[in-house]
Formats: C-alpha cells, sequence, structure tokens
C-alpha cells in the first residue's frame, strides 16, 4: 500500500479525490447532511490518523450507549461514524491494522450482573440506509439461491434491548442480555417485572388444539418502553424538577440495568419476541417466520403483529416505506424495518457472517431532521430548582409539527457538543417525541456566533445556584424562588394532579408576583375581592374561578398527594401512597415501614423526612381546615371493568379528573395514549391528534353525553 502510494503525490491526490466522492456517497446514504466533514481531500497519514480519530470516538460512544445506556449522540450520527470508518478501512487497508469497532456487535455487560453464556450465539443485523442497499440484499440472496420465487416477512425494528429468554418444558428460566453475543447480563429478576412475559407457557392454544413446547428453546426478543409510558416518565420527571430522558430506549436499556427489580417494576417495561436461538428438541422449530409468529401467541407471548409479506424487491420497498409512513402512530419505539427470508430451511442454505445472519437485512429510517437556527438559549427554573437551559430556535417544521424549542438538558451539554448561540444546528426528534439538537453545521458557523455563559445566578431570584458534587444539574437553592414557587402552583393545580379549572399560567404568575399566594393551602384562601383585584379578571370568571377552587376540595386523594409535589412521588407512587393510606392524616404521621413495598427505601425516606417539616406538615392541616377533603378512589360499579378510556379535548361540562373520577369508579381504566387496546376515547372540544389516532385505529369515540348515558344505563 505504501508503495502505491510512493508513485507520487498526483497518484495519491487522484486516489484522495475518488476516497472523496465515496466518503460523500456514503456520509450522504441516509438522505441527511453529514455532521462530520468528511469530504477533505484524503492522504494515508490522514486517513490513518482519522482511522484512529473515529476508532476512539466509536470506543467512546460504544462505552456511552450499550454500558451507561447514556450515549451523546443519535443513532444515526453514530452510524455514520461507523459507515466512515468502514469505508476508510477498505479504501486504506493500511491505515486500518488491528480490531476495529466497525465490524463488532457491541458489548452491554455491565459488570454488576452474573454472566451467562447463550446457548447459541446472538448476532446482530446487517443494516441498510437506502432503497439501492435494500434492493442490492435482495438481488444477493436471488442469486444465491438461485431462484426469485422467494418469500420475504417485514416486521418492525424495535427501538430497545436485545435479550434471549429461556423456557425450558415451558417455564421461564432466564433472560439473558445479548451482551458481546456470546454471554450477556444475567437480568432475569428484572425481566419478570415485565407484566407481559408469561412465567409459563400455553400448552393448548386458545382454540382448544395442542400447543408443543420444546423441552429448552431461547427466544429472541427485544425489551422496548412503550411511547406511552416514556411519555408518563417524562412527564413526572419534569414535573418533579428531575431532567428528562432523551429517548425511550435509553430509558428502557438503564432500567433493565437496575439492581433493584422494584425499580424496574416501576417503570412499565414491555417484550416482543422475533426470532430463536438455540431450541431441543430441533424438529420443534418452526418451518418460517410467519409459523413462528403465529406460534408465539399461541404460547401465549407478546408476538409480533404488525408485520407484512413480500415477494419482489418492489413489494419489499413498499412494504418498508408504508411502514415509515405508519409510524406516528405507532405506540413502540422503532428505529426502521427488518426483512427476513421467511423460509428457515433456506435460511440454513445461504447462513451467516461473523456479526450477522445473510438472510435479513434492516432498513434503518432516516431521522426526521431538520436545520434551523438557534436564536437564544434560555434558562428555565423548574419546580426544585433545577435549571434546565432550553433552545430557542427559529420555527421549522419537523415530522408533522413545528418545532420552536429544544431541551438541551444540562449546561456540560452545552459545552461538550459547543453549540453556539447564532449556530445553524440539526434537530431530530428522538424517539418520535422530544425534540433534540443532535449537531451543529460548522460550515454556516458566522462570526456572531457565540458561546454561551451559563448563569451564576438563578435568572428568577438572582440567588447564587450550585452545583451537587456528584451532580451535573445546577440548581436555584432558594426554596422561596418566585421561579419555583409557580411551577409548584402550576403543579398542583394542573389536570395531571389537582385539576382546578381556569388557572391558567399568566394567571398564577400574577398571584406569585403580587404575594397573593405562598403556599398551596392560601389557593384556598382566595376571597372574591382577591381575584376582582386582578386586571383582566370579571366578576364572572372571579366566581368561576372560585367554584373551581371548591370543586377542587373533593377530588381523588391520589390527586392532592400527587399536586402536593413529594420528592420523587409520581403519579403510579401518589396511587400507591392513596390506597395504602386512605387519607392524608394517616401519611403524615407514617412511619417507614407503614409504606407500601413498591416503593423504593429511598423515596419512602424522603416522604417521611419531608413530613418531619413543620413547614410542610402545616400545609396538609391547613389544607384540611380550609375543607380540602379529597375522596379515596373506591369502584363502586364495575360497567367498564377491564375497558380502557383515553380522554382528549375539553369536554362540556365535566372536568378531565372528573371524568377520570367516574371511569375509575366505574371499574374502567384511563390511559394516555390510543392504541389498539383502547375501548373508547372520550372526545371533547379541540381533539386533535388522539382522535385522529382513533379514527385510524377504528377505536369507538364517544363525547361526554354518551359516557354519562353509558354510566346511567348501568
Ligand atoms: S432479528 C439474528 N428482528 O435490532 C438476527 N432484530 O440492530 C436477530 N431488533 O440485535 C435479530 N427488532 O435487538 C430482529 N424485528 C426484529 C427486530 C430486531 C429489533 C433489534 C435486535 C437486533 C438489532 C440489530
Amino acid at each position: 500500500m505504501i508503495g502505491f502510494f510512493g508513485r507520487g503525490w498526483a497518484a495519491a491526490l487522484c486516489f484522495a479525490m475518488m476516497w472523496a466522492e465515496v466518503l460523500r456517497a456514503v456520509s450522504s446514504a441516509s438522505g441527511v447532511e453529514a455532521i462530520i466533514a468528511t469530504s477533505t481531500l484524503l492522504t494515508p497519514d490522514k486517513a490513518r490518523a482519522r482511522v484512529d480519530t473515529l476508532r476512539r470516538e466509536i470506543a467512546h460512544h460504544d462505552e456511552l450507549y450499550y454500558k451507561k445506556s447514556a450515549p451523546e449522540i443519535s443513532d444515526a450520527a453514530y452510524d455514520r461514524l461507523k459507515r466512515e470508518l468502514a469505508a476508510l478501512e477498505k479504501g486504506f487497508p493500511a491505515a486500518a491494522t488491528g480490531d476495529s469497532p466497525s465490524d463488532s456487535l457491541g458489548d452491554d455487560r455491565t459488570g454488576a450482573f452474573p454472566l451467562y453464556r447463550h446457548r447459541e450465539r446472538m448476532l446482530s443485523l446487517d443494516k441498510s440506509y437506502s432503497e439501492a442497499d435494500l434492493r442490492g440484499f435482495y438481488a444477493r440472496l436471488t442469486k444465491q439461491l438461485g431462484r426469485a420465487d422467494l418469500v420475504y416477512v417485514v416486521e418492525p425494528k424495535f427501538d430497545g434491548l436485545a435479550v434471549s429468554v429461556t423456557y425450558q418444558k415451558g417455564k421461564l428460566v432466564r433472560a439473558v442480555t445479548r451482551g458481546n453475543g456470546l454471554e450477556g447480563d444475567d437480568v432475569t429478576a428484572n425481566a419478570r417485572t415485565i407484566r407481559a412475559l408469561p412465567r409459563e407457557l400455553r400448552a393448548t392454544a386458545p382454540d382448544g388444539s395442542a400447543n408443543p413446547l420444546p423441552d429448552v428453546i431461547e427466544l429472541r426478543g427485544e425489551i422496548y418502553l412503550p411511547l406511552a409510558e416514556f411519555t408518563r416518565i417524562n412527564r413526572e420527571r419534569e414535573a418533579a424538577g428531575e431532567a428528562t430522558f432523551a429517548h425511550p430506549r435509553n430509558l428502557a436499556a438503564g432500567t433493565l440495568k437496575q439492581l433493584d427489580p422494584r425499580e424496574v417494576a416501576e417503570r412499565k417495561l414491555a417484550i416482543v419476541f422475533y426470532g430463536w436461538g438455540a431450541c431441543a428438541p430441533i424438529t420443534a422449530l418452526p418451518a418460517t417466520q410467519r409459523e413462528f409468529h403465529a406460534r408465539v401467541r399461541a404460547w401465549g407471548l407478546p408476538g409480533l403483529e404488525n408485520f407484512s409479506t413480500a415477494r419482489t424487491a418492489d413489494e419489499i420497498w413498499s412494504a418498508v416505506q408504508a411502514f415509515d409512513r405508519s409510524r406516528p402512530q405507532l405506540a413502540f419505539p422503532v428505529d426502521g424495518a427488518v426483512v427476513k427470508l421467511d423460509s428457515v430451511p433456506l435460511r440454513n442454505e445461504v447462513g451467516a457472517t461473523e456479526h450477522a445472519p445473510r438472510w435479513a437485512m434492516a432498513y434503518k429510517f432516516s431521522p426526521d431532521r431538520a436545520e434551523t437556527q438557534l436564536l437564544a438559549i434560555t434558562v428555565q427554573v423548574g419546580r426544585t430548582g433545577l435549571l434546565t437551559p432550553v433552545a430557542e430556535l427559529a420555527p421549522v417544521r419537523l415530522a408533522g409539527s413545528t418545532i420552536a424549542r429544544a431541551s438541551l438538558h444540562n449546561r456540560a451539554e452545552i459545552a461538550r457538543s459547543d453549540i453556539r448561540v447564532g449556530d445553524f444546528v440539526y434537530v431530530e426528534k428522538a424517539g418520535e417525541i422530544i425534540p433534540a439538537i443532535v449537531g451543529v453545521n460548522v460550515a454556516r458557523r458566522s462570526a456572531t456566533s457565540h458561546v454561551f455563559v451559563f448563569p451564576t445566578q438563578c435568572p428568577a431570584c438572582q440567588t447564587a445556584v450550585v452545583q451537587a458534587s456528584a451532580e451535573v444539574a445546577v440548581r436555584c437553592p432558594n426554596i422561596d424562588c418566585p421561579a419555583q414557587l409557580t411551577r409548584r402552583f402550576q403543579h398542583f393545580v394542573s389536570d395531571a394532579a389537582v385539576d382546578i379549572e381556569g388557572f391558567g399560567p399568566a394567571l398564577i404568575d400574577t398571584l406569585v408576583v403580587r404575594g397573593r399566594i405562598k403556599t398551596i393551602p392560601d389557593l384556598y384562601r382566595l376571597r372574591l375581592e382577591d381575584l376582582l383585584a386582578l386586571n383582566g379578571v370579571a366578576a364572572k370568571s372571579a366566581d368561576r374561578l372560585l367554584a373551581a377552587l371548591d370543586r377542587s376540595k373533593h377530588v381523588e386523594l391520589w390527586r392532592v398527594i400527587y399536586g402536593l409535589g413529594l420528592p420523587q412521588i409520581g403519579s403510579v407512587s401518589a396511587k400507591a401512597l392513596a390506597r395504602k393510606f386512605g387519607n392524608l392524616d394517616a401519611l403524615v404521621v407514617a412511619r417507614p415501614e407503614d409504606f407500601p413495598a413498591t416503593l423504593r427505601a429511598t423515596t419512602i425516606a424522603g416522604v417521611v423526612a419531608y413530613f418531619k417539616e413543620p413547614k410542610n406538615r402545616a400545609v396538609v392541616t391547613d389544607l384540611l381546615a380550609l375543607g380540602v377533603q379529597p375522596t379515596a378512589p373506591v369502584a363502586t360499579s364495575t360497567i367498564f371493568a377491564g375497558k380502557i378510556f383515553v380522554l382528549t379535548g375539553t369536554l362540556p361540562n365535566l372536568t378531565r379528573a372528573q371524568a377520570e373520577g367516574k371511569i375509575l369508579a366505574a371499574g374502567g381504566k384511563v390511559s394516555g395514549s390510543v392504541s389498539r387496546k383502547t375501548d373508547y376515547v372520550l372526545a371533547g372540544e379541540g381533539s386533535g391528534a388522539k382522535l385522529e389516532a382513533a379514527r385510524t385505529l377504528g377505536v369507538a369515540v364517544i363525547e361526554e353525553t354518551r359516557l354519562l348515558e353509558m354510566l346511567e344505563e348501568n
């Protein structure tokens, strides 16, 4: 190789220019502009240096992704690094000696769990990023098998964490992560918290026919976090003043790798099966992927529902595209589609490479991405004083909505990614939900772009900010800070908590700034004249506000507990506390041993410490003295037993909390997002995406009157 380059700079330059082209093609294959400039002319020395840099970077990102479940860059950016490295290693073999991460499987072993060796290796998938790549896969298999009558299955590519679950004589015995492909972390105790994962397989199919169970089978699947659960967790963390998670996959992986299964159980992980490893007897294996899916369902396991079959390259491509289009309606995180040869005997014929089968190909969807200008960085103060930087963007369309803000997570993140105010940045929708800034278009950086200086004082009360030594988070330590107060009130009145109608952010802000409300009971001390004294509050609306306050005195207990903003208490824990204690008095004096077993010791200690504070006890005493009498939820009828409702829009008479209360009292459940499992969508004025999703999925849509009729009919 050296000799080849030694022939003169002209040859080298010509070769380097060719490489510039190849790399450009590689980096634009996913349809997005490369963040890393790969089109510079490359000499062998530069190639070697770049290979070294890429290997270091990839190793660093692998460590963050697999071991810490906390990646710093998007999947697309990571994939680009890997593709650039693979292309360089191919073009400059001399620069590419030693082990390369470009063809490694990754390694998720953390050292915190016992290791378990898979009976059969867990491979990864080859990835494609373009129609041409996919057609290439089809052509290769057609040629290799010498026939064009092949059947393919196109499946969603779930974005979670690969696991191998072993059933012995139909009994769940072990769940192991992929690890390095040969051995992985034994996470059985944690996986057992997944409700949909049966401890025993069904030996009889629902139609009564025999459903043979192998002596032992390793089932391969993905543990993931449903999007509604991801949103719930983030919403609650936001309300609790904690940093939010950027991606459902990292949260799923981080959750599964928790050491305490009780913590795992608090987040509702899900699982889906898409393949198998070892199986004895071997005759128990299905002959096709379609048969596998049918068998998974018959065994009572969560299987894939939305797969399709295809017979030609055109059909494969349209199935992949159709699936890409349906992404916004999906209730789980996906990052692509997987195309698999259906026939198992033919799979055995084509075999596998070191790290992936030849009979399957993943197609990674390009993330929804836009480029826009970062106009400013503002800093928000949360309920617990957490300072969160927010990117204020020039509005840009992204995946069907207009994005004008994105979270920048924390101070360290801004410094690490060297994002400057005035820069043109790339915004992506991570996990289809939260817009995130994934990179800077350095080529468009102008002289006026400037480094953001993180405030050393709280932007709301000017108190010097503090940073706990072990945390990246920066906080305002002043508990009387008006921004924190406002947030605390906003949380209490929000529809997720006590749901007091009419108390919007502006009204709360005015009441705080004027010193009319300092503690939560002050809300119930507001008199007509206090409200009338505010600009823009007319007599009629003042009456309405007082009536709303009155009504809110009798909401369910868990809403008040949640609304108080106890440390680490989200709505799920608040419900557990309400069920356990039945009233506020009992909660205030509870000892650690009285708490529900589902709560973590640190959470319990936090609540006990909270109520040791005389100030916090006084809040509860005052609320009770002011007539707040929350009700413990008891199902009074069962007409909605097992029925799942989703609420959307504003109802004509009932508040959201009242409607929810009625549904719960009749034995029904209320969920945050529409899926095939939803029975009814209760829609009011201004219903948007949820109503549309209901129509797409054929879910019954009812109005308030119908809900009341159904309750009365009972
Ligand atoms: S098949 C031997 N099917 O994607 C090949 N994998 O990037 C086994 N994944 O490691 C994989 N959805 O964790 C397959 N429908 C699906 C999948 C899927 C998600 C994951 C899996 C795999 C990774 C490769």
